[in-house]
């Protein structure tokens, strides 16, 4: 699969790898594009069959920062595998990137953070039972969680965020499993348990590229409320809206973080 990519784009190394979620998909528009390649063509990327996720992996600059972006993503849900994003995680650590970016939209459980709402992840609570590892063998799969999202990207996420007068907040996602929305009971518990967002993906992605020895940055949009938060109807249609009013931010903000990725 390394040799489409090799093939595409000859002597391209990548540092950063950044998964686009739902909604926004458009900063692959803001890359300095070599090459576009869809999943099909790259033996282990996923089939994605959410309508919003394009399925396309772009290769080039965001500023001074070679990057693959990853245009969509396969969920849990989908087919009940955690594993879904193992195939593209790992070929894009061995492309020799160092960093794994993500984005995803989000529900808050916090008044403080309304939807249109930034947050930089600094931990997650794997919430399924699920795990992207399962099945694996020898020592390797142990994978230590502790500051799985690299301390010193977050302080840099919102260092980015300050310096373009964007607010971001930083907090705990957790992960459901989906595609059903929550309860009202289930997210009663989870801020119980110390969560401050909910989610349905990037938690599997983050142990992937953990275990694959890549540092781990990840930025959420609050789309709504989590349930029973608010009276609003919960649905995908408003997932996307909002991530679309917002994409403008969002974009600017994934911009700054990348032009000064160090
Ligand atoms: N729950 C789970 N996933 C989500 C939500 C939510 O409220 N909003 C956007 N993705």
């Amino acid at each position: 699969m390394s040799d489409v990519i090799a093939r595409a784009a000859p002597g391209f190394r990548p540092k950063v790898a950044v998964v686009l979620g739902s909604g926004l998909g458009g900063f692959a528009a803001d890359v300095k594009t070599i090459a576009t390649i869809p999943y099909g063509e790259l033996q282990g990327f996923p089939q994605t069959t959410v309508g919003s996720h394009a399925g396309k992996l772009v290769l080039g600059h965001v500023g001074p920062t070679a990057v693959a972006v990853l245009q969509g993503r396969a969920h849990y849900y989908e087919r009940g595998r955690a594993d879904e994003m193992k195939g593209a995680i790992d070929t894009l650590a061995g492309l020799g990137c160092e960093t794994l970016l993500q984005t995803n939209a989000a529900g808050s459980l916090r008044l403080d953070m309304p939807p249109g709402s930034a947050m930089a992840i600094t931990d997650h609570i794997n919430f399924t039972g699920g795990n992207p590892l399962f099945g694996e063998s020898g020592d390797g799969r142990f994978v230590d969680m502790v500051d799985a999202y690299d301390p010193k990207l977050v302080a840099q996420m919102l260092a980015a965020a300050k310096s373009a007068n964007i607010l971001c907040h930083d907090g705990v996602y957790i992960w459901f499993s989906g595609p059903s929305f929550e309860t009202p009971a289930e997210i009663r518990a989870a801020r119980v348990l110390g969560a401050d967002a909910v989610g349905m993906s990037t938690v599997p992605e983050t142990i992937l590229a953990r275990r694959a020895g890549l540092r781990v940055a990840a930025l959420s949009l609050m789309t709504n409320y989590a349930a029973g938060l608010s009276r609003d109807k919960l649905g995908h249609e408003q997932t996307i809206a909002v991530a679309r009013e917002s994409e403008g931010r969002m974009r600017r903000l994934l911009r700054l973080f990348l032009e000064q990725y160090a």
